[in-house]
């Protein structure tokens, strides 16, 4: 790896062993394995937000706990830059902070645990970060139950910043936060990503989401990244039919409904996943070969898609 590469997933690949349902006890039946995410590469540079967007239970949580190191692949390979700090955010502020913990030992503790500080300057240190997500230091002496979502989510970013990542894995920070507060933590982001020259993957189902937080997006479907490109150019000029039906479909911003399941169709049970290319069975596009060959992903213009043909979707609205 070179200077310039924080992480790379090389052919990442991981299989759930599957957890026995009732039915599959009773009888003494193995339990399905699930393929959660197959063979996805990608490589984050120093300095960019690299987003990752895709329905629910298509994969992404799984690639976040890999990357962050949490969780091994079954397959493939992961390359990380070395010395890296990284930091992970999570989705539910209520469950990811010890509800014992006073906010300002919450903060505190990557900064004790890495000894980035003397004694002495914790306390001053963590001050200083609750006032940088736009909290006080006197909310330090209160315990989580205190605060709202938001502000949890505050504190989460602010435990965060303080173990000095080079590295930031966020997976859904805003998803479970009513839309205007969402945006007031997207703002709060984005200022301390330009400050701070943060190197980041941000995870969502939520394309504009991704689509204001992100330098370069990856479209996960069904655990394939299906397409990878610069933010203006996915949008500009999207080449995966999925891509394009994401588009379409997507809420605003600011919209109240943020439905889990835009694109029309079902999706396809993870345990039995269809053949060839595994979004066929939603693709306006399928033809017999998209049912016998899984394509394989392919530079294109100035990105990668996992589409057998190069389609010109420029402005076509593929949702009915
Ligand atoms: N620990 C687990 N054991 C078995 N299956 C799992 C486990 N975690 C996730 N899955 C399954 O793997 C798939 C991907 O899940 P996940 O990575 O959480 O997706 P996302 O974050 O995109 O919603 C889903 O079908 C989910 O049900
Ligand atoms: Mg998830």
């Amino acid at each position: 790896m070179s200077g310039h590469e924080v992480l790379t997933l090389s052919s990442v690949s991981k299989a759930y062993g599957g957890r026995a349902s009732l039915i599959e006890k009773l009888f003494g039946r193995q339990p399905k394995s699930l393929q959660a995410v197959r063979e996805v590469s990608f490589t984050i540079r120093k300095g960019e937000v690299m987003g990752l967007v895709g329905e629910s239970g298509c994969g992404k949580s799984t690639i976040a706990r890999i990357a962050a190191g949490l969780m091994a692949p079954t397959g493939g390979e992961i390359g990380r830059a070395e010395k890296t700090r990284q930091q992970m955010i999570f989705q539910d502020p209520f469950s990811s902070l010890n509800p014992r913990w006073r906010v300002h030992d919450i903060v505190a503790e990557p900064i004790r645990t890495h000894r980035l500080r003397p004694k002495n300057a914790v306390s001053a240190r963590v001050g200083e970060l609750l006032t940088q997500v736009g909290l006080s230091e006197a909310d330090g002496a209160k315990f989580p139950q205190a605060f709202s979502g938001g502000q949890r989510q505050r504190i989460s970013i602010a435990r965060a910043l303080a173990g000095e990542p080079d590295f930031l894995i966020l997976d859904e920070p805003t998803s479970a936060l009513d839309v205007s507060v969402q945006a007031q933590i997207l703002d709060l982001l984005r200022d301390l990503q330009a400050r701070l020259h943060l190197t980041s993957l941000f995870i969502t189902h939520n394309l504009p989401v991704v689509r204001l937080m992100a330098d370069r997006i990856g479209v996960v479907y069904l655990g394939e990244l299906v397409e990878l490109a610069p933010t203006d150019a996915i949008f500009r000029r999207p080449r995966h039919p999925y891509t394009r039906l994401l588009i379409d479909a997507a809420p605003d911003l600011d919209a109240k409904d943020r439905s889990l399941h835009p694109i029309p169709g079902e999706l396809p049970d993870p345990s039995d996943p269809p053949s060839g290319c595994v979004f066929r069975t939603r693709c306006p596009f399928a033809t017999e070969k998209c049912a016998a060959e899984r394509p394989l992903l392919r530079q294109i213009g100035a990105g990668e898609v996992r589409c057998h043909y190069d389609l010109d979707l420029t402005g076509r609205e593929l949702a009915a």
